[in-house]
C-alpha cells in the first residue's frame, strides 16, 4: 500500500492539474495545494503531493509539515460544513505561526475524501490579500475537492489493478519456473529408478549367465579330468591331445558366445529400428532359457503374426525378461509342479501384441491396482521396480503393458503401434 501511494503521488493526472490550475484561475488565488494527510498518535503529518501557483519565487517552505492534533482546534472552528475557510489572522497558536510562516492571508480548505477516508486536503490560499470567499466560490472549490477524490480514486484503482497484474504476471512466472523444477525433479527421479532398476537387472544377467555356463563349465571339467586320466593310463597320444583341446575349445567359444550376448542386450540402441516381435522373444530367451530350463520351466511359443514394431528391440527385450523373471520367481516362491509360459504373438490392424501367460497362481491380490508403481513388490529381496520400468519402457514407445489374473495365473499382455508397412496378419 506504501508504495502504491507513492505511485499515486508520482502520477498526478495532467488533467487534474489543468483543473487545479482552472481553480487558481478562476478564484484569483495565490495557490492551489493537494496534501497527503497522514495520521499519527498525537500529530497529523501533512505532505505536499501537487502545488500550483501564480508567482514561482513564492516557494514553500516545507513539503511536510508535521501539527499537534490539539493545536488544530483553532482551524476547526472555522469549519462551515464542507470547507474550512477563513482568515490566517482567525487562528490560534502552531497553525497561525505555520500559516503566517507561508504568508497566507486567506484560505480555503476541503477535505478529499476516498472510500470514507480522509485521504488528505485540497487548499487555495491568497497571500496578497485578506478576502472573503462568496459562497459561489466555495462551492465551485467543494465540487472540485470532491473531483479531485475521486480522480485520485481512480487512479488509486487503475493502479491496483496495475499491481494486481504484475503480481499475476510474476505468479505465473514463478509457477512457470516450479513447473519446471518439478519436471525437472522427477526426470531425476526417473533416471535414479532407471539406474536402480539397471542395477537389479544387472544382478539378475549375472546369474543368468551364471545358469549358462553351467553346462560348458561341467563339460570342461570333465575333458580335463578325462585328459588327467588318460596321461596316468599312458593313452596322452598327441592325436588324443588335440581332440581334446578341440572340444575345449568348442565349450570355451560356447562361453564367449553367451557374453556376447549378454553384452548385446546391455548395449542401448540409440536409433529406433523395424523388428518383429519374435525377434525380441528370441533374444530375451537366449538370455533367459538356461535360468528357465534350471527350473524345469516350459516355454512355448506360438507366433501368429509377421507384423512389424518400430522402436528399440533391446529395451522390448528387457521387459521380456522382467516378465519371464517374475513367473520363473513366482513358480519357484510357490513351489508349483507343473510349470509352463506361454508366449504368444499376434496383430490386428493397428497393433502387436505380445502375451505372456504363466500358471504360477496369479497376482497377489493387496498388490493387483497397484502393480506398476514403482517399489510394490511381495518378495523379501524384490525392488518393485521391474513392472514399472517395464510399463514405462513400452509406453515410451508408444504402447501399453497391462496385466490380467486368474486364480491359475497371470497374464501380461504388451501392446505396441503396428509398424505400417509389412502386411499381412
Ligand atoms: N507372473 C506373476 N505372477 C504373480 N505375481 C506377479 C507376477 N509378476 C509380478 N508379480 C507380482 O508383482 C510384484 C512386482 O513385480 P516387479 O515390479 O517385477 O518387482 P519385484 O519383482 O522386484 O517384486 C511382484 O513382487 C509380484 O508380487
Ligand atoms: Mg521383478
Amino acid at each position: 500500500m506504501e508504495s502504491l501511494q507513492k505511485e499515486i503521488e508520482a502520477n498526478i493526472d495532467s488533467s487534474l492539474v489543468a483543473a487545479l490550475e482552472s481553480l487558481r484561475l478562476a478564484l484569483e488565488v495565490t495557490r492551489v495545494t493537494i496534501f497527503r494527510l497522514l495520521s499519527f498518535n498525537d500529530t497529523y503529518r501533512l505532505k505536499r503531493i501537487c502545488k500550483i501557483q501564480r508567482i514561482p519565487s513564492l516557494s514553500m517552505v516545507r513539503d511536510e509539515i508535521d501539527i499537534q492534533k490539539e493545536s488544530m482546534a483553532s482551524l476547526a472552528k472555522l469549519f462551515d460544513g464542507n470547507v474550512f475557510v477563513g482568515h490566517s489572522d482567525q487562528l490560534e497558536g502552531e497553525v497561525r505561526i505555520l500559516f503566517e510562516e507561508h504568508r497566507i492571508r486567506s484560505f480555503m480548505i476541503a477535505p478529499i475524501v476516498i472510500r470514507d477516508e480522509r485521504w488528505g486536503f485540497l487548499t487555495v490560499v491568497d497571500c496578497a490579500q485578506k478576502r472573503r470567499f462568496s459562497n459561489h466560490e466555495k462551492a465551485i472549490f467543494w465540487a472540485l475537492a470532491r473531483t479531485v477524490g475521486e480522480s485520485l480514486k481512480r487512479q488509486q484503482m487503475f493502479l491496483q489493478l496495475q499491481q494486481m497484474k504484475k503480481e499475476m504476471e510474476q505468479l505465473n512466472a514463478t509457477l512457470q519456473l516450479k513447473i519446471e523444477e518439478e519436471v525437472r525433479k522427477n526426470r531425476e527421479k526417473d533416471l535414479m529408478l532407471i539406474q536402480q532398476s539397471r542395477y537389479a537387472t544387472m544382478g539378475e544377467m549375472l546369474r543368468n549367465i551364471a545358469h549358462q555356463w553351467r553346462q560348458p563349465l561341467n563339460i570342461l571339467a570333465l575333458l580335463l579330468q578325462d585328459l588327467k586320466e588318460a596321461y596316468e593310463y599312458g593313452e596322452l597320444t598327441e592325436i588324443y591331445l588335440q581332440k581334446s583341446i578341440k572340444k575345449c575349445l568348442i565349450q570355451i567359444q560356447h562361453m564367449s558366445c553367451t557374453i556376447n550376448d549378454f553384452r548385446d542386450f546391455f548395449k542401448p540402441h540409440k536409433e529406433a529400428s523395424s523388428f518383429r516381435p519374435f525377434q525380441v522373444i528370441r533374444q530375451a530367451l537366449k538370455i533367459i532359457s538356461a535360468s528357465l530350463d534350471h527350473y524345469d520351466i516350459q516355454v512355448k511359443i506360438q507366433n501368429q503374426t509377421k507384423a512389424y514394431i518400430y522402436g528399440y528391440p533391446n529395451e522390448l527385450s528387457q521387459v521380456l525378461i522382467n516378465l519371464l523373471t517374475n513367473a520363473r520367481e513366482e513358480f519357484v516362491r510357490r513351489q508349483i509342479e507343473e510349470r509352463s509360459i506361454w508366449i504368444r504373438t499376434f496383430a490386428d490392424e493397428d497393433f502387436v501384441y505380445i502375451e505372456i501367460k504363466d500358471n504360477a497362481g496369479g497376482i497377489d491380490e493387496s498388490i493387483y491396482p497397484y502393480l506398476f508403481k514403482p517399489y510394490v513388490t511381495t518378495k523379501k529381496e524384490g525392488t518393485g521396480l521391474g513392472l514399472y520400468m517395464a510399463k514405462m519402457i513400452i509406453t515410451k514407445m508408444g504402447g501399453d503393458l497391462s496385466a490380467h489374473s486368474e486364480k491359475n495365473g497371470a497374464t501380461f499382455t504388451i501392446c505396441l503401434p503396428r509398424k505400417k508397412e509389412g502386411r499381412g496378419l
